[in-house]
């Protein structure tokens, strides 16, 4: 346990009462600084037995206790400098962990480094802004998914609040001196960070499916007698574009990773930066996956819903019903092997995408070493696009062969086209040979260090001679 046994909380809003109701469970003496001590109005939901441990006294009061020395700011920024301006004196010396949040980004300095240069004699810490008052009530075990971010200017300061958050079963991540307060107070104002790119990407892949489907259907119905089946639309039609999409983000959350590794390859060296288009790409791959997920299981449950002998002809097969007389036996049916084993296939493929995203939930990777997590992220994945493809050439191959001069056309035969290029890309990258040899790179070991130059990573030169000396 830390030596800083007995804290003060100033504010007994909302993250007052939680830090309190977290830091008394994990063994604390906890005394709430308020302007109203006498009022005590804890909220209901917070376990009394546990909140009847915390003190409450004025403000003033949690600077006058000895042995504190660590007092958290759960009060917003506006009110700081007047509730602390009277009591300066005492501030002396004390670690103020100012929690405080901004309703937008900051233009030239922090809330914490404007707390400093009001009261410089404090040793102010920020940190605890970016946990919710729900996270710090929850009692589950949540370290590796709640960090607490880290910042001050004095380390022995920010050390003695890093026992506090470990105390507490968080983690705690220094993110730099007083200055970078400016990036912790940025983080809970971001919304989705990372989610524009892949957004966008995934929007785009579905509008040029429908792009394609627009076309082909105008041409198709232009020169047919028949009439657009518009009732057909909501279902049976989207659910068409939406499996192309899946299928197609699918391919393309793959494809960055072989691009990657022929770049390796080709550069002989894992030290060369990727260009920036493919480094966007990159880091994109977790949330270009999960909307394949997404759209996978669209599409799963629009397919279970409308799948019929009516609306799926070919997957089903007339039986007879021996018992019954032959008018009932012609209507009765059953899943043909092209229906079963497509059927099979789509389930198989949708269930290792379910586990490959998953296993991407930081509570959840946690579980996996990272052994584990690489095979289910990488291998399992690339099952999972292998199963979707046998899947599509499952229901389609028959059409396919039916129809051999025009089948390129269709959007079962294009829409597999990335996604066997990539498995193809894979297939040649395990060649014992190749994969020996992208081993040793990923290892750090130059194929040809003459190369080494321009577009480098600083660290190259000091991990060389690591690998040199070895
Ligand atoms: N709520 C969260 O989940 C959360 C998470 C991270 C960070 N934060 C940050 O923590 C700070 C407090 O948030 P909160 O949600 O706890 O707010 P809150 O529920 O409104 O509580 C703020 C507390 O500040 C005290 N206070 C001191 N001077 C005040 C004044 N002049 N006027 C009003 N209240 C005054 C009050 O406590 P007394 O009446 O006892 O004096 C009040 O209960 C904010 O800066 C927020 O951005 C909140
Ligand atoms: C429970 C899982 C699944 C079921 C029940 C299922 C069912 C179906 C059905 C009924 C069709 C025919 C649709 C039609 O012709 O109107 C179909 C086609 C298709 N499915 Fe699935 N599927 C599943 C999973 C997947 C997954 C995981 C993917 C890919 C990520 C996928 C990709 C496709 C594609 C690309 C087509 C071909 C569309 C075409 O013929 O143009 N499916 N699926």
């Amino acid at each position: 346990m830390s030596q800083a046994k007995k804290v003060a909380i100033i504010g007994s809003g909302n993250l007052g009462q939680a830090l309190a109701y977290r830091l008394v469970s994990s063994g604390y003496q906890v005394t709430i600084g308020s302007r109203n001590p006498q009022r005590q109005n804890f909220t209901t939901t917070l376990d009394d037995s546990i909140m009847k441990e915390v003190h409450v006294g004025t403000v003033k009061n949690c600077f006058l206790i000895p042995d504190i020395s660590v007092v958290f700011l759960a009060i917003h920024h506006r009110n700081a400098a007047d509730l602390l301006s009277p009591i300066r004196t005492l501030l002396s010396g004390k670690i103020l962990v100012d929690a405080s949040n901004r309703t937008e980004p900051c233009q030239t300095g922090s809330n914490a480094e404007e707390l400093a240069s009001h009261f410089p004699e404090a040793r102010i810490v920020k940190g605890f802004n970016t946990l919710s008052a729900n996270a710090l009530q929850s009692d589950i075990a949540v370290e590796d998914v709640h960090r607490v971010h880290l910042a001050a200017d004095d380390v022995a300061a920010r050390e003695t609040v890093a026992c506090i958050v470990k105390d507490i079963g968080f983690c705690p991540v220094y993110v730099g001196d007083l200055q970078a307060a400016r990036r912790i107070e940025a983080y809970p104002l971001q919304v989705l960070p990372g989610w524009g790119g892949p957004t966008v990407i995934s929007c785009a892949i579905f509008f040029v499916w429908l792009g394609i489907m627009v076309i082909k259907y105008s041409v198709k119905y232009a020169k047919s007698k028949e009439s657009f089946p518009w009732e057909r639309i909501p279902l049976t039609l989207l659910n068409l574009l939406v499996c192309l999409t899946a299928i197609t983000l699918l391919a393309i959350t793959y494809l960055p990773g072989c691009l990657a590794a022929f770049a390796q390859l080709y550069n002989g060296t894992k030290y060369k930066l990727f260009p920036s288009w493919l480094d966007f790409w990159l880091r994109c791959r977790k949330m270009l996956g999960l909307f394949a997920l997404l759209f996978s299981v669209w599409h799963a449950i629009m397919s279970i819903a409308f799948l019929s002998p009516g609306s799926m002809r070919w997957w089903y097969e007339p039986i007879t019903d021996w018992k019954a007389n032959s008018t009932n036996a012609v209507h009765r049916y059953r899943l043909n092997a092209t229906g079963e084993s497509a059927l099979t296939l789509g389930i198989l493929s949708l269930l290792l995408l379910i586990l490959t995203g998953l296993s991407s939930l930081p509570s959840l990777s946690a579980v996996f070493n990272w052994g584990e997590w690489r095979l289910i992220q990488s291998h399992v994945g690339y099952t999972a696009l292998f199963l979707a493809v046998v899947h599509v050439f499952a229901m389609s191959s028959r059409g396919w062969l039916m129809h051999s001069t025009s089948f390129f056309y269709w959007n079962s035969f294009l829409c597999c086209v990335l996604p066997c290029l990539v498995l193809a890309m894979k297939l040649f990258l395990m060649l014992p040979c190749v994969s020996h040899l992208l081993s040793r790179i990923r290892d750090g070991k130059d194929r040809r260090p003459f190369l080494r130059g321009r577009g480098e990573r600083k660290c190259v030169d000091i991990q060389l001679l690591e690998n040199d000396t070895v």
